[in-house]
Order: C-alpha cells, then sequence, then structure tokens
C-alpha cells in the first residue's frame, strides 16, 4: 500500500440531548473547545488539534462517523484512489464542509463501518500542563475503536492485508483457528480498532487513554459525586486481554465509553500477536469478574455515509456470543 494511515483520531456522535451529554464527557475530563446550541466539541488533554469528539444533537442516538488521521494530503488521495479501485464508493467532504476540519474522505468499510480519513484539523492549545483545568478522569487522548461486526475474519483480512494494520492480539475458539476477535493497531500500542464476533456492524466502545490507573479511580469518584454513578457499566478491572486497566460507561444516550490505561509498545518489526482462547476466564477479566449481559449485547447504532441511514445489521457468523468466565 502506498498510504498512510497514523491513528485513531475522532468519532462523531449523535446524541439526542446535548446538556445531559456535556455533564457526561466532561465529567470524564474532556474539554470543551467550542459549541453551539447543536453541537460541541471537545479535545483531551494532550491534543494539540481543535477536537477528537464531536456530539451533534440529533432527533435519535447514532455514530455518523469514526476517523483516522493519516500522515499527509497525499495519502488522501492515495487511499481515495486504492478505495476506488476496490470498487468502494468514495465521499469527499472538502475544506470548510464540517468546522475545523480539512478536507476528509468518507467510505463504507468492508464490513459496513461508516468511517472518515483526514489529515488537517485546526491547532488549539495544548492543555497537558493546565493541572488548573484537570477534572474527573482527566481523559489524555483518544486511543481506539471497537467494532461489533459479523464476520471478523473478513474484517481482519481486509484491515491487515489492505489497510496494513498489524495484529497485536487476537481470540479464536477452542479446536478451531477461526478468529473471534482481533486487536488491530497503526500507532505502536495495543490497537487503533478492534473487532469483535456479534450483531454487526455497530460501534461497541470508543475508548480513551488515561495516564494511570489512579486517574481512572479519580474518574469513578467524580463521576459518583456528581450523582453519575449509574453511568458505570463495568469494572473497574484488568483485561488479560491487552492488559488494560479500564472502566466501562454508558453516556446518557447509551454510547460506550471505555477509559483505559496500561497496554504496551507493539511496534518492534518481530512482535508476535498473543493468542488467547475465548473461554480463558483471565482474557476478559485478569481478576476472574464477569462481565454484564448488557456489554456483550448492547451497541450503537452506525449510519450510512452514503444515505444517513441506519447501517442495517447481520447475525454473527461464528454462534458463540458470550465467553464462558468464571466468577
Ligand atoms: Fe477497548
Amino acid at each position: 500500500m502506498n498510504f498512510d494511515i497514523k491513528r485513531t483520531g475522532r468519532a462523531v456522535l449523535h446524541v439526542t440531548d446535548l446538556e445531559k451529554s456535556k455533564e457526561f464527557y466532561e465529567s470524564l475530563g474532556l474539554i470543551e473547545t467550542e459549541s453551539d446550541d447543536e453541537n460541541v466539541f471537545y479535545r483531551a488533554i494532550e491534543d494539540h488539534n481543535h477536537h477528537c469528539l464531536w456530539l451533534r444533537k440529533m432527533p435519535e442516538a447514532a455514530v455518523e462517523v469514526i476517523s483516522y488521521r493519516v500522515d499527509s494530503e497525499g495519502d488522501l488521495d492515495r487511499l481515495a484512489d486504492f478505495f476506488e479501485t476496490e470498487g468502494t464508493e468514495v465521499i469527499w467532504m472538502e475544506k470548510g464542509m464540517q468546522p475545523a476540519i480539512g478536507r476528509t474522505l468518507r467510505v463504507q468499510d468492508v464490513s459496513g463501518i461508516p468511517c472518515e480519513y483526514y489529515c488537517e484539523m485546526d491547532k488549539v492549545e495544548r492543555m497537558l500542563q493546565r493541572f488548573d483545568v484537570h477534572v474527573g478522569a482527566k481523559v489524555q487522548r483518544i486511543d481506539h475503536f471497537n467494532c461489533a461486526v459479523p464476520d471478523v475474519q473478513k474484517a481482519y483480512d481486509y484491515y491487515i492485508d489492505k489497510l496494513g494494520f498489524a495484529c497485536s492480539e487476537y481470540t479464536t475458539t477452542k479446536g478451531s483457528d477461526e478468529v473471534w476477535a482481533a486487536w488491530l493497531h497503526r500507532k505502536p500500542g495495543v490497537h487503533d480498532t478492534a473487532f469483535m464476533n456479534s450483531i454487526g456492524p455497530r460501534l461497541h466502545h470508543i475508548g480513551f487513554w488515561l495516564k494511570d490507573p489512579m486517574s481512572l479511580i479519580d474518574g469513578c469518584d467524580y463521576l459518583a459525586a456528581k450523582g453519575l454513578a449509574p453511568t458505570i457499566e463495568r469494572g473497574p478491572g484488568r483485561h488479560g486481554l491487552s492488559n488494560a486497566f479500564f472502566l466501562y460507561l454508558r453516556d446518557p444516550d447509551g454510547h460506550r465509553i471505555e477509559l483505559y490505561n496500561g497496554d504496551y509498545y507493539t511496534g518492534d518489526s518481530d512482535f508476535d500477536p498473543v493468542e488467547w482462547d475465548l473461554d480463558d476466564p483471565q482474557r476478559q477479566t485478569f481478576w476472574g469478574h464477569e462481565a454484564p449481559d448488557s456489554w456483550f449485547e448492547e451497541a450503537s447504532t452506525f449510519l450510512n455515509v452514503y444515505t444517513g441511514e441506519k447501517v442495517e445489521t447481520e447475525q454473527p457468523k461464528l454462534d458463540k456470543r458470550k465467553p464462558n468466565t468464571i466468577i
């Protein structure tokens, strides 16, 4: 491939009550860059660009697009050529069509996920050492997307072979080499995107990186003190897979957010992907406790980049959706 995708960049979420959403996201420590009655743009504390999360007030909650940053404007042109060669329709959104971002290209990916690629975004003050405005979990940067897809092998093959992602960790089922879930990266961490076998395509969660586990505990305390403890769905805990110290939350519209710390460097060319068995009790939670059913069953709806309609979902190719865990 002749293009360079750098990393997870931003997400555009549709939310139904901007004030409720603002209370939730600001309690995590995201910092508002700009807002009006219909929109709010958030950046995390190390961001030097305008936003990593754009909330748009809409009648129905949905995920408009998940976005990856590429290295140069030329990479965008070459990526567009690649998609067209593959027979994938490309939608260009020229600079000025969306606030604070340069031109972007949007496609519906091989799993039906609305994906966007961009290079340029407005520069803003970086808040890393503005300790006077750090609150809650002090979210430091956007880290990854996790998507439920009906055919993980298909998504895995496309992202590895066609888009140049590498695999850090993956899950199979006993006696089979079929991939049940995969963690894929462009930046040298555990992942920029992960795919899990489930009804899909749907967005399972957006992961945000924190500087340490204590920030995650601070986030729980801050949420609880604000009366937002019911937004906590799962955790805190330690994933076996990825080694992440984690917390899962649901925003007021049910979009799932993960706060995350503790993954590791994956940039060496001889790094061997780590295989996990689906039924290994330490895969999901290293300490062995079970995830709630909602975590396996519920996820956000994607919108089609070409029509704006909800993306139809399919049943997963592999039967087993919930691992056997030991409490
Ligand atoms: Fe995650």
